[in-house]
């Protein structure tokens, strides 16, 4: 469906559950985050239920997030009902990838055709310290199970000062001979964020063209999200950028998101939306479901307001592991 800013709305966010195995640094504090009482996580049921009456205002994408989606049972039958219900035409994940490797039969059976791993840096004292205490081991041979199975990957980096700057061009370096995308997320001033320098997309693209030469030719927008893509010249896979604080790229925004407590929430940035849980509990019907959806849906905030002056006062209190990123 179009939103009042006339942008078409065609994917999903769930959000699976809050938890999840890790605790990285610029997501969680390291004694976790108060944890949603399992009575107020969404059933599966209930999150089928929401998808098919949503599917009826266009929805046709989906992507499975946390917390940590594989942390929660039953996630890869789940995956399958959803591919069901008429109108979804794609199901994608994101995950910290630590547990791929021991779900790699049911992940071939689960419909998931893309998923994003985030992998901050290549180096495994680093990488145990950013996660606070991850085996960056598993996730390297997440990446393979992935392309093995036919998997799409998209590999997340967030880069930030400090921290991962002068590893921009090996990280990068992974799309140069495997079939992947390698993207570079700016830092989001949220929740455990905040105390973080985030890294532009500026320097990131700079610190690439230094190492593989002009971009410019070969940027392209690919899939169902903010990303520009560029591929350096003998390149298999290719490199992405998420301007997520410098740029704002509201105007083409697609998606809205469904929190594992059950609150469809309309912009990342913003607390505003509606509580669906209460709904499907109080028993309402799927078309009337579907017409609250459409209202709240077409009222969708028009921008974030990270760099602003002007905060509003409904600004987002949560970290990105509450709300499903
Ligand atoms: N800014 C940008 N990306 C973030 N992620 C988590 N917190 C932030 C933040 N503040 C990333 C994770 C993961 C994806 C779901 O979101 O690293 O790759
Ligand atoms: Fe877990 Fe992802 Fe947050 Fe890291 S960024 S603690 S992997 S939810």
């Amino acid at each position: 469906m179009l939103d009042s800013q006339g942008r078409l709305i065609d994917y999903l966010r769930i959000s699976l559950t809050d938890r999840c195995n890790l605790r990285c640094a610029y997501c969680m504090p390291k004694e976790g985050l108060p944890l949603i009482s399992h009575h107020d996580i969404l059933r599966y049921e209930e999150i089928l239920k929401i998808t098919r009456c949503i599917s009826n205002l266009g929805i046709e994408n989906i992507k499975l997030t946390g917390g940590e989606p594989l942390v929660r049972k039953g996630v890869l039958d789940f995956s399958r009902e959803l591919l069901k219900i008429p109108g979804i035409k794609n199901i994608s994940m994101t995950s910290n990838g630590i547990l791929i490797p021991e779900n790699k039969d049911k992940l071939k059976n689960s419909g998931i055709d893309s998923i994003n791993i985030s992998l901050d840096t290549l180096n495994s004292v680093k990488y145990a310290e950013i996660t606070r205490g991850g085996e960056l081991a598993k996730v390297l041979d997440a990446i393979e199970v992935c392309l093995d199975l036919g998997i799409a990957v998209k590999l997340n980096c967030v880069a930030i000062c400090g921290f991962n700057d002068d590893e921009i061009c090996s990280i990068a370096h992974l799309a140069k001979d495997k079939d992947l995308q390698v993207r570079f997320i700016e830092l989001m001033p949220m929740g455990s964020a905040e105390g973080y320098k985030y890294l532009s997309a500026e320097h990131i693209l700079s610190a690439i063209k230094v190492r593989y030469g002009r971009l410019s030719d070969h940027k392209k927008r690919e899939g169902h999200g903010p990303a520009v893509y560029y591929k350096p010249a003998g390149f298999v896979g290719s490199i992405g950028i998420i301007h997520a604080v410098s740029r704002c790229f509201c105007s083409s925004c697609n998606r809205v998101r469904l929190t594992s407590d059950g609150f469809l929430k309309l912009c990342l940035h913003y607390d505003t939306g509606v509580d669906l849980k209460s709904l499907v509990r109080a028993q309402t019907p799927d078309d009337e479901l579907t017409e609250v959806m459409r209202k709240y849906i077409y009222d969708k905030p028009r921008q974030h307001s990270f760099s602003s002056e002007n905060k509003r006062n409904d600004i987002e209190c949560k970290g990105m592991s509450q709300i499903g990123g």
